[in-house]
């Protein structure tokens, strides 16, 4: 390691004193630095400006033993900007070397910001290629006093990577927020005798020299909090489901049958969500279950859903919905049709936490009229209304209202328009905005289209409302 590092330091202070490369590109009339951020202002240096990644190849070997990663990573872009220089994210690790197009480029590091000076001008319109080699023990977040982990986990026997708004950045340089969605091929090497699992489909594996290599690709656009990469010993069910690959991974050290009535119900829960909300949208699908005590959260990365074994326990009474088809509607509404800003979670959250409760009650569990007046009845100055669910993330941007309200204010839409309207909507958001981003606006947009109803009044009252709207679905009296 130390080695190649001082190689790439000696490279970069021979590009830097090269006056015909990187001074060419800072000069070159019309040439301007890419923005350190994409423009998200809850999040001001997430992502970043000036280009567009198609597509990233990723070459990672982890070593269990030492918590050291090494990476390769081939990022093909388009400038979106005449650019002099660009950023990456990326949460600590060492950068090697690195190249724009072929040559030497020039790199420095701020903070979470990989700053890169290519030795020519990348001109607007024009596609580019990144390559990046890096090492390090990557970064796990930590709130201590829950305790709880992110970002990338170094678990007993493997890692995990779970984490929004973000984790990428804690293992490749990357152009960190959902606005710049892209397509994936992994490839990560693992010591001989443990499973690595990434995104989308698993191509094939192959062992040399006491090393295992599996090669996943992720054929539709994901955005980069989506990723995931679950390295360890696993109990894995594969087999085709509908034409799509389904890879279902347990911790092996967890009970055989442990899952079965959770996570073993996918294909059955993703036919369900079809029939209300159209196709799936991916490739693949599945689950990785870790028994990592500090993961206290699931996330629906794209089409392999993270859960933690905790959460599966008590299934299916957890926070009333149900985790996994929460986990599998994100699918269609986070990971498909992505938020534009990080103040559009509702987007995400309201729609697979009301999924949820429509699973519920065709599993015969609750009714969704049930699940709507457990939360309408609590106090509003209870976290389940205020503070609401629409606005900037703040301190906590999964506050429970943006789950909670967010659902109501679908259940109340339905009751407004019915049925039928409701789920065209549905289906409607689903399919229009597919692989894209989208924000409140363009949801309100699309409900009073295709009801053909004014609705700015009701969303504002049942998003952001200081005060409770009338109940549009009360329980009968005497329940
Ligand atoms: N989108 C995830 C879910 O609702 C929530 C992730 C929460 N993340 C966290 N670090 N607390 O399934
Ligand atoms: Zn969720």
């Amino acid at each position: 390691m130390h080695g190649r590092h001082l190689l790439a330091a000696a490279l970069a202070l021979v590009v830097a004193a090269t006056p015909a490369t990187a001074a060419h590109a800072a000069t070159q009339p019309g040439f301007r630095p890419g923005a350190p951020g994409i423009g998200d202002p809850a999040y001001p240096l997430d992502g970043n400006g000036g280009y567009d990644v198609r597509h990233y190849d990723l070459d990672v070997r982890y070593q269990p033993a030492t918590d050291e990663l090494d990476g390769h990573a081939t990022i093909t872009a388009t400038a979106t900007q005449s650019l002099s220089r660009f950023d990456l994210d990326l949460t600590g690790l060492t950068v090697d070397a690195l190249t724009v197009n072929g040559r030497p480029a020039v790199w420095t590091r701020d903070g979470d910001e990989l700053v890169v000076t290519p030795a020519r001008g990348l001109p607007a319109g024009l596609p580019f290629v990144v390559d990046v080699r890096y090492h390090g023990v990557p970064y796990t977040a930590r709130i201590p006093e829950i305790p709880l982990e992110s970002q990338f986990m170094h678990t007993d026997d493997g890692a995990l990577v779970a984490g929004e708004p973000k984790a990428a950045a804690s293992w490749f340089p990357v152009n960190d927020h959902p606005l710049d969605k892209a397509t994936y091929s992994v490839r990560v090497t693992v010591p001989e005798g443990l499973g690595a699992l990434s995104n989308g489909i698993l191509l094939g594996s192959a062992t040399n020299d006491g090393w295992t290599t599996f090669r996943w690709a992720a054929t539709s656009p994901m955005a980069s909090y989506l990723t995931t990469l679950a390295i360890g010993r696993w109990r894995i069910d594969q087999h085709q489901h509908r034409g799509r690959q389904t890879i279902i991974a347990v911790d092996a050290s967890l009970p055989p049958t442990f899952a079965d009535d959770s996570v073993g119900r996918t294909d059955e829960i993703t036919d369900y969500l079809e029939t209300l909300f159209g196709p799936y949208p991916f490739e693949a699908n599945g689950a990785i279950v870790d028994k990592h005590d500090p993961l206290l959260f699931a996330l629906e990365t794209q089409t392999r859903p993270v859960y933690p074994a905790s959460f599966l326990v008590d299934e299916p009474s957890r926070y009333q919905g149900n985790v996994v088809a929460h986990e599998l509607a994100h699918q269609w509404f986070g990971d498909s049709v992505s938020v534009r800003y990080w103040r559009e979670l509702w987007l995400n959250e309201g729609f697979a936490e009301y999924a949820a409760w429509l699973w519920n009650e065709h599993d015969r569990l609750t009714t969704v009229r049930e699940l709507f007046n457990l939360f309408y009845n609590l106090p509003v100055d209870s976290g389940v209304w205020t503070p609401p669910a629409y606005g900037p993330p703040g301190a906590d941007p999964f506050r429970f209202s943006v789950y909670s309200r967010g659902a109501m204010t679908l259940h109340a839409l339905r009751m407004l328009v019915g049925d039928a309207t409701f789920f065209r909507i549905m289906r409607t958001w689903a399919t229009r905005y597919r692989y894209g981003n989208a924000d409140t606006a363009d949801f309100v947009a699309l409900a009073e289209r295709v009801s053909g109803r004014s609705l700015g009044a009701f969303f504002a009252a049942w998003l952001t409302g200081a005060t409770k709207p009338p109940n549009p679905d009360p329980l009968p009296p005497g329940v």
